[in-house]
């Protein structure tokens, strides 16, 4: 695209935002973000955006629903001050999770990716979003892009022969299987039933895990609950230590950090799509997605090919 490149780091990932502007040797897009009295909230854009090729990076983790705002906000700003093109990158789709109606309940995930229609996008870039038939959700056309590739090169580093992929619930298969292909290791899964937004329970280990050192992977860890149950039923199982854990999203809520600390757990592998907190450090590794992010963009405004980078699920 002839269009100059342009990309704000939104509110929710300025640390991610700068990292990909300086792979893509840019500026980041200039901005302020007000806060009135009453709550609410404004953007204006500080440069000029007009005829540009605009990208916009911001998660939509905790607190949700301000997070969406702020991209909307900077969506309209930017939609008004003329830009040619409009993307948003999203690298932690929020309400990803409730995909699915049950009983009366609302379904999140479709409310959600109406609201981030609001923005009006040409495009949308997602990053192992919980489950890939949320594109379908999206009238607006989807780069499903993935961090498995990166975290199964951390992972690979400390992996020996006697590893073992486990996949934490059913819905964590098909991830398990690209971590699996990617490691060149065996596979099992857990079989759990989630009893309350932070309790879950395990009920099986499938697959024989006696002798061998796991590697639970998944999307998202969020309270810790999933990884939990998990690791105390391989152990029960006969899996040997150290217990390692790879999810592309740690938001890390309620008593999470307490549980993986409590778990003494291997490496604890992720990624900055959600912002990590420095007190963190000591109890993540962290791998950056932001030249996953960098070369999408670039690839994109250059109108290149982007199935490299896409999610192999
Ligand atoms: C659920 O289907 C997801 O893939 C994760 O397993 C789950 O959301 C992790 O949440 P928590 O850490 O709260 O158990």
């Amino acid at each position: 695209m002839d269009h100059p490149l342009t990309v704000f780091p939104g509110p929710a990932s300025p640390a991610l935002g700068s990292k990909v502007c300086a792979a893509l040797q840019i500026s980041p897009g200039r901005f302020v973000y007000r806060r009135f009295p009453d709550g609410e909230t404004e953007i204006e854009v500080q440069q000029s955006v007009r005829g540009h090729d605009v990208y916009l990076l911001q998660s939509t983790g905790p607190p949700v629903e301000e997070h969406l705002m702020q991209l909307l906000l900077l969506a309209d700003a930017c939609r008004r001050a003329g830009a040619a093109r409009l993307t948003a990158v999203i690298p932690y789709l929020g309400y990803a999770r409730q995909d699915r109606r049950v009983d009366r309940r609302s379904l999140g995930a479709r409310v959600a990716a109406d609201v981030v229609a609001l923005g009006r996008f040409d495009r949308l870039m997602l990053i192992d979003a919980h489950t890939p038939a949320v594109e379908g959700f999206f009238e607006t056309p989807v780069d499903h892009l993935t961090a498995v590739p990166r975290l199964a090169g951390a992972a690979a580093r400390v992996t020996g022969a006697d590893g073992i992929v486990v996949a934490p619930d059913f819905g964590a298969v098909k991830l398990a299987r690209a971590y699996a292909k990617a490691l060149r290791l065996p596979m099992a899964f857990v079989h759990k039933t989630r009893l309350s937004g932070d309790a879950v329970e395990a009920e099986a280990v499938i697959g024989d895990v006696r002798g061998r050192r796991p590697i639970i992977v998944d999307d998202m860890l969020s309270t810790g609950g999933t990884v939990a149950a998990a690791a105390r039923a391989l152990r029960a199982a006969g899996a040997v230590e150290p217990i390692s854990v790879a999810v592309t999203h740690a938001l890390l809520v309620g008593r999470s950090r307490e549980l993986l600390d409590e778990l003494s757990l291997g490496r604890v592998m992720t990624t900055d799509t959600v912002a990590i907190a420095a007190t963190d450090a000591g109890r993540l590794e962290v791998t950056s997605v932001a030249p996953l992010i960098a070369s999408a963009i670039q690839a994109n405004h250059r109108e290149q090919s982007l199935a490299s980078l896409r999610t192999p699920l």
